[in-house]
């Protein structure tokens, strides 16, 4: 693989970002670290969705202009991405200048080609989906399903685009490409969609909706929703511009487009409909995550329910995120719903970072010290028993990332160190130390180390302070790529001093960690 580009969701900025949108920036952020640890550049997008009536209205009700108000909360986005180590090449706005050029550009090629038209129309807009709706799409009550409000009815003339021309193309891609959509059982419900499909409205009259992007030549009329939005994957890179930074050439298409399920038909459908008419190539995947519960029950405001991911650092005192973006990384199977809890969370990142990973580590290198004063002898090396299911390891963990599988690999790395848990318990080095076999008891904790190295480099993605932390005193390069790893790395000579040797993670809760805060 030469180069891998992933993109996410651009969130709407109506407010600060919650538990989802943090599930969906911290998975994508795994997958990218797991992709750059195999392949030369890469490359991650992400940003906020900024026009339409909603920023609008609520900017109007905090009695902001609709740009102070982005302004504001887009930031809130960029703080907590960086809290939580979301490690992105570029964060688009699409309030930035470049975008709003672009996609004026775009919209006027789509006119040009016949295949967006002017259509006068009536139809039942929903202000929370941003979209239109159809009518037998509504609840019996005649509600939006996903937003339980009833849609406006809004009379205007406005620009269409021709969906309709692309759909048996679109059929034929999905049909001849079952890893198109991941997961793919996603596909069918794709294609059912397709099957009732009909042009759409991608421009509202500037008199209604002020808050978008002018059509080029015609400013009754702004452009904004899907057009405005999903054209932000190209326009970030520099599409149709000749600048000498243009990340389009150099990574479109996109490996993988990540998105919540809620909004695969504007991917599935839109998008892809939208890169056809401008003959440009399609991403390789789109994986449609699930949608995160709090304790169970679905997140919202009137429920009072939402849940901050930086809020959730704070309560438990956390100093770096890894222990969140392994819970919410691990949350759930690719593409299913997953949960948030604090108890779960508590219990799952004391089990596996604290008890298993990290004490793992801890008490290697202390007997390392205290048997040998932190040294490795030659005898110590050849006996690797532990380096086949190491590099086995690294060829599912590959494979699952392959298909997006993010829990599922975390699931292998745990099981890698369950398995050389046990092979500490089964040889008790402390025993053979007792015993005065020291040449074996070396022989384990040398074992236990080289394997460690190869811990913390699949674990990096996923944690990337504490790979760091476990790394620097394997004295092992965590910039490894996992081609080259061996289970090799540690060598003959003096390895570690006590004072060097710290816990990679502490239990949350414990009295130690309490301490380490005051
Ligand atoms: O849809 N669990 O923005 P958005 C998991 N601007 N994921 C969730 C979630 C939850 N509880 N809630 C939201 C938009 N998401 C558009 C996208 S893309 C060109 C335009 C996910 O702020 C959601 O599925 O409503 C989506 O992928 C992302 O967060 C942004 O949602
Ligand atoms: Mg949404």
């Amino acid at each position: 693989m030469e180069k891998f580009l992933i993109t996410t969701a651009i969130d709407y900025v109506n407010g600060a970002p919650h538990i989802g949108h943090a599930y969906e920036k911290i998975l994508t952020d795994v997958i990218f670290r797991h992709f750059s640890q195999r392949c030369e550049k890469s490359y991650f997008l992400t940003g906020t969705d900024e026009h339409g009536i909603k920023i609008q209205k609520t900017s109007a009700q905090n009695n902001m202009s609709p740009q102070d108000f982005c302004d504001m909360n887009a930031q809130k986005f960029k703080d907590t991405w960086k809290a939580l180590d979301v490690n992105y090449n570029q964060f688009i706005r699409t309030t930035d200048e470049q975008h709003t050029k672009i996609v004026q550009k775009i919209f006027h090629k789509l006119v040009e080609k016949g295949d967006i038209y002017k259509h006068s129309y009536t139809g039942l807009y929903c202000t929370g989906c941003e979209c239109f709706l159809n009518s037998k799409d509504l609840t019996e009550d005649g509600l939006c399903p996903d937003h339980m409000k009833k849609p406006d009815v809004v009379e205007e003339e406005n620009y269409f685009f021709k969906l309709t021309k692309y759909k048996d193309a679109i059929a034929k891609h999905i049909k001849t490409h079952p890893d198109f959509i991941v997961p793919s059982f996603r596909a069918n419900e794709v294609l059912n969609q397709l099957e009732n499909i009909e042009d759409i409205s991608v421009s509202r009259a500037t008199s209604n909706v002020s808050w978008g992007i002018p059509v080029l030549g015609d400013d009754e009329q702004s452009i904004y929703v899907w057009i405005d939005a999903l054209s932000n994957y190209i326009t970030a890179l520099g599409y149709d511009t000749d600048s000498s930074s243009n990340k389009y050439s150099e990574f479109w298409p996109a490996n993988v487009q990540v998105i919540g399920k809620d909004i695969l038909k504007f991917h599935s459908i839109y998008w892809i409909a939208i890169l056809m008419a401008l003959d440009l190539p399609l991403p390789e995947h789109l994986l449609a995550h699930g949608w995160i519960t709090i304790d169970k029950t679905k997140m919202s405001k009137s429920l009072g329910n939402v849940i901050s991911p930086t809020g959730v650092m704070e309560a438990f005192g956390l100093e770096i995120p890894d222990p969140l973006r392994y819970y919410m990384a691990s949350a759930a199977p690719c593409g299913k719903d997953g949960n948030y809890s604090d108890e779960d969370f508590k219990e799952k990142v004391n089990a596996h970072l604290a008890n298993s990973m990290g004490n793992l580590l801890n008490r290697t290198l202390s007997m390392l010290v205290k048997y040998f004063d932190g040294n490795i002898k030659p005898e110590f090396l050849g006996k690797n028993v532990l380096k086949q299911s190491a590099l086995d390891t690294i060829k599912s963990v590959k494979h699952h990332f392959d298909y997006f599988e993010v829990q599922e690999a975390a699931q292998k790395i745990i099981e890698l160190v369950d398995l050389t848990n046990k092979y500490v318990t089964d040889n008790a080095p402390w025993t053979l130390a007792k015993e005065e076999k020291m040449v074996e008891c070396g022989v384990v904790l040398t074992n236990v180390l080289q394997v460690m190295t190869v811990i913390s480099s699949l674990i990096y993605p996923y944690c990337p302070n504490i790979a760091k932390a476990m790394a620097e005193q394997l004295s092992y390069d965590i910039n490894s790529k996992l081609d080259d790893i061996t289970c090799e790395s540690v060598k003959v000579g003096h390895f570690i001093d006590k004072e060097n040797i710290k816990p990679v993670f502490l239990r949350i809760d414990s009295e130690l960690a309490d301490k380490s805060k005051k």
